[in-house]
C-alpha cells in the first residue's frame, strides 16, 4: 500500500512539500512534520499543543467527543467496577491485566517497599507545619533520588523497575506523612497486613492511641478514585515528566517535576479549587450571581472542575465519581450534604447555560472528587496530593515508555521570535 501523504503548499511560490500521514490503532491520524524544518526552514506554531502529538504511546486512549477513556484498551468503567488499584497499576505498567499469581507477586513486592529510609522522615522537620502538602511532596519525592542511588541508572531495566516499585509503594507513606506532619501527629509506619488503600487510610488516620479500622465502603471509594486518576494520556504533568525524562534525569526527579506541574489550579489543583469555590458560593441562591461573574470573566472567575482540553463531552471519570459520591454520602449518612447538593445544582445550571453549552464545557474528574475526599475526612489541602499519589503510576509508565522509545530525543521546542533584532551596544553615558 502506498504511503499516505499530506501536501503543504505556500502562497509565495515556495515549492510544495509532502509529509507522511501516520495512523494509530484508533484515533486521529497525525502528520509527521519532523522533517519540516529541514525541508522548508520553517517551524510549526502551536502554543499549548492544540494540534500536536508529542509522542507515540500504547498506554491510554481518550476519545474526547464520545467521552471514552481506556487504559491499555480496557474501558475505565469496567476497570473501576472490577479491579483494585494495584491491579490497574500492573495493567498500566505492563500492558496486560495480571493473572492471580502475577497479581500476588506484584502486591507482595509493593508491600515490601512501603517503608521510607528512616532519615527521610527527618527531612519533614525542615518544612513549616503550615506548608502546602504539594510543596512538601515536591521536595520529599525529589529527595528520594538522594536516598536510593542504587536505582537511578535509567539505562538499566532492573534499576528502572525497582525505582517504579519504590515510587508506587512509597507515595502513600510519603503522602500520609505529609498530612501527619501538618497536624503535628506522629508518623505511622506502614502495616503490610493491609491492602494498598487500607494502608494509606491507616497511615493517614491511625494514631498510637487509637487504631484505625478502614471502612470497606470508604476503602472501595478511595480505590476507585485512585483508579480514575491513574493515567490520562499526555496531560500537562505527564508531558512534564516526559520532558524532564528526555534529558536523562532520574525517575525520582522526573516524578517530582510532574508533581509540581500537577499542582496548578488549571490541572490537578482544580480539586482543591472546586471546594474553595463551593465554599465561596455557599448557597444555591448565590449560583446565578457566580455564573454571571464566570461568564463576564470577572476577576478571572472560572467554574472550577469544568472544561477539558480533550473532553468536549462528559468526562467519563466525573460520572463514576458522582456515583461514588452518592455511595459514600449514603454510607456516612450524609445524604443531605450541603456541598454535594450545591455541586449538583451548580452543574445543572451550567449544563443548561448557553455559555457552557456553546464551549462544550462539562464537569471533569475534579468536580466531584473533592466532595468524596471531604466525606472521607481528608483536608482540602491534601486533595491534589492524593491525585499525585494515583498519577505516579501513569507517570512511571509513560516515563518507561519514553526511555524505551527509539524515536525519543531530548524535548526541545523552538519559537517564533518577536523581540528586538540585532542592535549595537550603547554605553551607559549615552543611554536616554
Ligand atoms: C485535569 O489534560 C488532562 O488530561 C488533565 C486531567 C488529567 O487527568 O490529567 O484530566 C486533569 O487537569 C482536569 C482539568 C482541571 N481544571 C479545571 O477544572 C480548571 C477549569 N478548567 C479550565 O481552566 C479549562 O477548561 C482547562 C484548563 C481544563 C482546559 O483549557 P483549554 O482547553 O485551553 O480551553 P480554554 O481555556 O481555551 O477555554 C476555551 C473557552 C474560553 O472561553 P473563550 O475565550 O472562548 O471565551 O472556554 C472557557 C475559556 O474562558 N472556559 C471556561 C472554563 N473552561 C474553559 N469558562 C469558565 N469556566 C471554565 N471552567
Amino acid at each position: 500500500m502506498s504511503e499516505k501523504l499530506a501536501t503543504l503548499s505556500f502562497s509565495d511560490g515556495t515549492p510544495s512539500v509532502d509529509f507522511p500521514v501516520l495512523g494509530g490503532t484508533v484515533g486521529p491520524e497525525v502528520i509527521d512534520v519532523r522533517a519540516l524544518y529541514a525541508k522548508t526552514g520553517k517551524f510549526t506554531y502551536d502554543p499549548g499543543f492544540m494540534s500536536t502529538a508529542s509522542c507515540r504511546s500504547n498506554i491510554t486512549y481518550i476519545d474526547g467527543d464520545q467521552g471514552i477513556l481506556q487504559y491499555r484498551g480496557y474501558p475505565i468503567e469496567q476497570l473501576a467496577e472490577h479491579c483494585d488499584f494495584l491491579e490497574v497499576a500492573y495493567l498500566i505498567l505492563n500492558g496486560e491485566l495480571p493473572n492471580q499469581e502475577q497479581k500476588a507477586t506484584f502486591v507482595d513486592i509493593i508491600k515490601h517497599h512501603t517503608m521510607v529510609h528512616e532519615q527521610l522522615s527527618r527531612f519533614y522537620s525542615g518544612f513549616r507545619r503550615d506548608a502546602h502538602p504539594m510543596a512538601v511532596l515536591c521536595g520529599v519525592v525529589g529527595a528520594l533520588s538522594a536516598f536510593y542511588h542504587d536505582s537511578i541508572d535509567i539505562h538499566d531495566a532492573r534499576s528502572r523497575e525497582i525505582s517504579a516499585f519504590r515510587l508506587i509503594a512509597k507515595l502513600p507513606t510519603i503522602t500520609a506523612m505529609t498530612y501527619k506532619y501538618s497536624v503535628g501527629q506522629p508518623f505511622r509506619y506502614p502495616k503490610n497486613s493491609l491492602s494498598y488503600v487500607e494502608n494509606f487510610l491507616y497511615m493517614m488516620f491511625g494514631t498510637p492511641c487509637e487504631d484505625y479500622t478502614p471502612n470497606p465502603v470508604l476503602t472501595r471509594a478511595m480505590e476507585r478514585i485512585l483508579i480514575l486518576h491513574a493515567d490520562h494520556e499526555q496531560n500537562a504533568s505527564t508531558s512534564t515528566v516526559r520532558l524532564a525524562g528526555s534529558t536523562g534525569a532520574n525517575p525520582f526527579a522526573c516524578i517530582s517535576a510532574g508533581i509540581a506541574s500537577l499542582w496548578g489550579p488549571a490541572h490537578g489543583g482544580a480539586n482543591e479549587a472546586v471546594l474553595k469555590m463551593l465554599a465561596e458560593i455557599d448557597d444555591a441562591k448565590n449560583i446565578p450571581a457566580f455564573i454571571k461573574r464566570v461568564k463576564e470573566k470577572d476577576g478571572h472567575a472560572m467554574l472550577m472542575g469544568f472544561g477539558h482540553r480533550v473532553y468536549k463531552n462528559y468526562d467519563p471519570r466525573a460520572k463514576i465519581i458522582q456515583k461514588t459520591c452518592h455511595e459514600v454520602l449514603e454510607e456516612l449518612d450524609l445524604k443531605d450534604d450541603k456541598l454535594f447538593k450545591l455541586a449538583i445544582a451548580l452543574e445543572k445550571v451550567a449544563l443548561e447555560d448557553d455559555y457552557f453549552v456553546k464551549r462544550k464545557l462539562y464537569p471533569n474528574v475534579d468536580f466531584y472528587s473533592g466532595i468524596v475526599y471531604k466525606a472521607l475526612s481528608i483536608p482540602v489541602s491534601m486533595f491534589t496530593a492524593i491525585f499525585a499519589l494515583a498519577r505516579t503510576v501513569g507517570w512511571i509508565a509513560q516515563w518507561n515508555e519514553l526511555i524505551s522509545d527509539p524515536d525519543q530525543k531530548i524535548g526541545r521546542p523552538r519559537q517564533l521570535f518577536m523581540g528586538a533584532t540585532r542592535r549595537e551596544f550603547v554605553p551607559m553615558n549615552k543611554r536616554k
